[in-house]
């Protein structure tokens, strides 16, 4: 972990995903306990981390932030302002990280003043098993290394992408609220064996395990998933009916409408 050497990391907010970037950050041993602070508004959740990381929790997060080289903000969007209120004035020199679903890193900037160092990440829930997929983008006066740094800490929850930030709203409908889309479907499906007569127990298995397979099956094969689907789809059988009642329903193009309608939502709710 060449850019995380000698770098002490904090994260202000240790709910979902705060917890899930430190659990990774410990289970992969990219950075011993030693180098991790953290710290929460909520008391409860100071002393649960504390119990189950054995790190040092901040009382503040003017404490937190004059102890850390980089700083990772994992607060929902509405609490971060107060956030950088306080890092404004004690927190100069440092990597500042924000997770904040919809918020610009020039907005990170305007509020800290000066020319802070800012990385913008959008991870999605899988990172709390250590499968995650987040996509990095660098504010005006962050460097290279400063990208490669978010990259060692969030390749600890999963991989890593560097996208231009004017993606972002896109990468948020897609990977972002993309886990949703998978469990929507599973619901359906799980829903169609239900009324078809199988007890829910059995159908839940048969899914789950056909989208881990499916899965792994198109990570692992190198195969695009065009082709995978060509392999069982034979003709006249089960497959190609199912897929004609798919294509007659127009799902592809629903599915487009609905991750333009998330982009355009999240556009909405970001501001500068
Ligand atoms: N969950 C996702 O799928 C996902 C995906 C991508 C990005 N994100 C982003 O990740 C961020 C965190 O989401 P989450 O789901 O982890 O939220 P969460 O579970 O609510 O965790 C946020 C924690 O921060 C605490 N907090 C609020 N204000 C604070 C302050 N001023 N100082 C210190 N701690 C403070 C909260 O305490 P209280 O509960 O008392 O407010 C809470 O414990 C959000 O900005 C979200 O947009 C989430």
């Amino acid at each position: 972990m060449r850019y995380l050497r000698g770098k002490k990391i904090g994260i202000i907010g240790l709910g979902n995903m705060g917890s899930a970037i430190l659990n990774g950050l410990i289970s992969s041993r990219a950075v011993g306990k030693a180098a991790l602070i953290g710290f929460d508004k909520e008391p409860a959740r100071r002393a649960g981390a504390r119990k189950k990381y054995s790190i040092p929790i901040s009382r503040s997060v003017s404490e937190l932030v004059t102890h850390c080289d980089i700083v990772i903000i994992a607060v929902k969007p509405q609490n971060i302002g107060e956030v950088l209120k306080e890092i404004s004035f004690y927190g100069k020199g440092r990597l500042y990280i924000s997770i904040a679903a919809g918020i610009t890193t020039r907005r990170i900037e305007k509020a800290l003043g000066g020319k802070p160092r800012v990385i913008r990440v959008m991870p999605n829930t899988p990172a709390l098993v250590g499968e995650g997929i987040s996509a990095l983008c660098k504010g005006r006066y962050a460097s290279k290394s400063d990208l490669k740094t978010a990259d060692e800490i969030f390749s600890s929850v999963g991989e890593a992408v560097e996208l231009n930030e004017k993606y972002f709203d896109l990468v948020t409908a897609l990977s972002g609220s993309g886990p949703a889309y998978f469990f929507y479907l599973k619901e359906a499906l799980i829903g169609a064996a239900v009324r078809l007569g199988m007890d829910n127990k059995t159908a839940k298995k048969l899914v789950l395990q056909t989208a881990l397979g499916s899965a792994r099956l198109l990570l692992e094969s190198g195969h695009e998933h065009g082709l995978l689907r060509q392999h069982v789809t034979s003709k006249g059988g089960t497959t190609e009916r199912a897929i004609a009642v798919f294509e007659k329903a127009k799902i592809k193009e629903t599915v487009a409408r609905a991750v333009r309608a998330a982009a355009r939502r999240s556009k909405e709710l970001s501001r500068d």
